[in-house]
């Protein structure tokens, strides 16, 4: 097992990193003086997998446990949802103390953040998340919110959690799509961090693919202290926290204009590239760095190109985000590998010529406006 910690002003907190850690979620939470009461909220899915063994082994620990169920989707992260989650903890006498178990990827993390965030002011907050991105990423730096509308994630706040429990053996049972879109983020953190990480990553992508946990475990460990420094640094989000924004700039507006079907780490994927492709038109960084990009993302079974996408639409998308965000659209950009920058000055011609070269690349992938 391994361990992170991410100290912070008014807080801090350990994050857990090992195979089978869901057995000691009892053990932790008695460590940190946890008794009495727990509530696990988690989705139908989860809760077959590991949600019912875990309410188990936190009873006959002494814990009187409930378990809140949350149909599976991102539509279910909601005032809503959340309406009901509070229904059912005030029907269970949930108290101050008593705390929320986050188990499921980072719908249900966010979801039940936001809960434990509100709920009589605040209770705390355990994240146990089961997908790698909610591993590598959600699970950590307490970002909480719920969707309203069509507006993600509109309506949240900052709610750091007690503890982060990362068991690893919960990813055997997930879907390929999802594991990539955690590759995605792992590669994301390499492109902005740490060169030689990404060579431990080139070096080892098939057998992070075919779920070598012990490799895992120190490839999750080293991004969530990637992460961890940079919350530190900058918790409320103001200044470079926004690094972690990296290939999701463009990604947003594929996911958008793709109408939320094309996944997360897909639309990721093609935004580092396209990202990388600006910067080599607006600081001239060498195509070694654009063809280290693409090689990665080949390397993970990720995408460099999306055919079918409508290019004018992906123009529009960033139009409004860019009125949305104050007139400017913000760009995290790479130097070279291990080091980014951000920017408002990117030229809407570069970002249209960029679009143009993924679409030469791919020929189905048409250009429908006008200009
Ligand atoms: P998700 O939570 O929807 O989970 C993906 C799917 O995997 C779901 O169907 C889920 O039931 C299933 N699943 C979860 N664990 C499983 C397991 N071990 N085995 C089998 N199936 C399993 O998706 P996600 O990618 O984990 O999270 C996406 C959400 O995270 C979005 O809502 C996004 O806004 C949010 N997010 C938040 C932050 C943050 O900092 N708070 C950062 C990134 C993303
Ligand atoms: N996932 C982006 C952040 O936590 O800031």
């Amino acid at each position: 097992m391994k361990c992170n910690k991410v100290v912070l002003d008014r807080s801090e907190y350990e994050i857990h990193i090992g195979v089978g850690l869901l057995d000691h979620v009892s053990h932790k939470l008695k460590e940190a003086g946890f008794k009495n009461k727990t509530v696990i909220i988690t989705n139908p899915k989860v809760k077959s997998l590991y949600g019912e063994n875990l309410k188990a082994s936190l009873e006959s620990a002494g814990f009187k446990t409930a378990l809140f169920e949350i149909p599976d989707g991102e539509e279910y992260k909601s005032l809503r949802w959340a309406g009901s989650l509070y229904q059912k903890l005030n029907r269970f006498q949930a108290e101050r103390m008593t705390p929320i178990l986050a188990l499921g990827g980072g719908v249900i993390g966010d979801l039940a953040g936001f809960v434990a965030a509100t709920y009589m002011r605040g209770v705390p907050l355990i994240q146990i998340p089961t997908t790698l991105l909610a591993q590598v990423d959600s699970s950590i730096g307490g970002k909480v919110a719920v969707n309203h509308g069509q507006l993600k994630n509109i309506i949240g706040t900052f709610y750091q959690p007690k503890l982060v429990l990362s068991d690893i053996s919960t990813l055997r049972t997930l879907p390929v799509d999802e594991l990539k879109n955690g590759i995605a983020e792992i590669i994301k953190y390499a492109i902005i961090t740490d060169e030689d990480f990404l060579r431990l990553l080139m070096k080892n992508m098939q057998l992070i693919k075919s779920l070598d946990l012990e490799l895992l475990e120190e490839i999750i460990y080293r991004c969530a202290g990637f992460k961890s420094r940079i919350v530190e640094e900058d918790e409320k989000d103001i200044g470079m926290r926004n690094i972690l924004n990296f290939g999701h700039t463009f990604g947003h507006a594929f996911e958008t204009v793709s109408n939320f079907q094309m996944p997360h780490g897909k639309a990721v994927a093609v935004g580092m590239v396209a990202a990388t492709l600006v910067a080599q038109r607006f600081i001239l960084v060498p195509e070694s760095v654009v063809d280290e990009v693409k090689t990665i993302v080949v390397k993970a079974g990720l995408q460099v190109s999306i055919p079918g996408l409508d290019i004018k639409k992906i123009m529009d998308v960033m139009e409004y985000d860019k009125k949305k965000a104050g007139g400017k659209i913000r760009f995290v950009l790479p130097k070279g590998i291990g080091e980014v920058f951000i920017t408002d000055a990117v030229d809407k011609t570069v970002i249209k010529q960029v679009l143009e070269e993924l679409y030469e690349k791919t020929p189905d992938m048409r250009y429908s406006g006008r200009e």
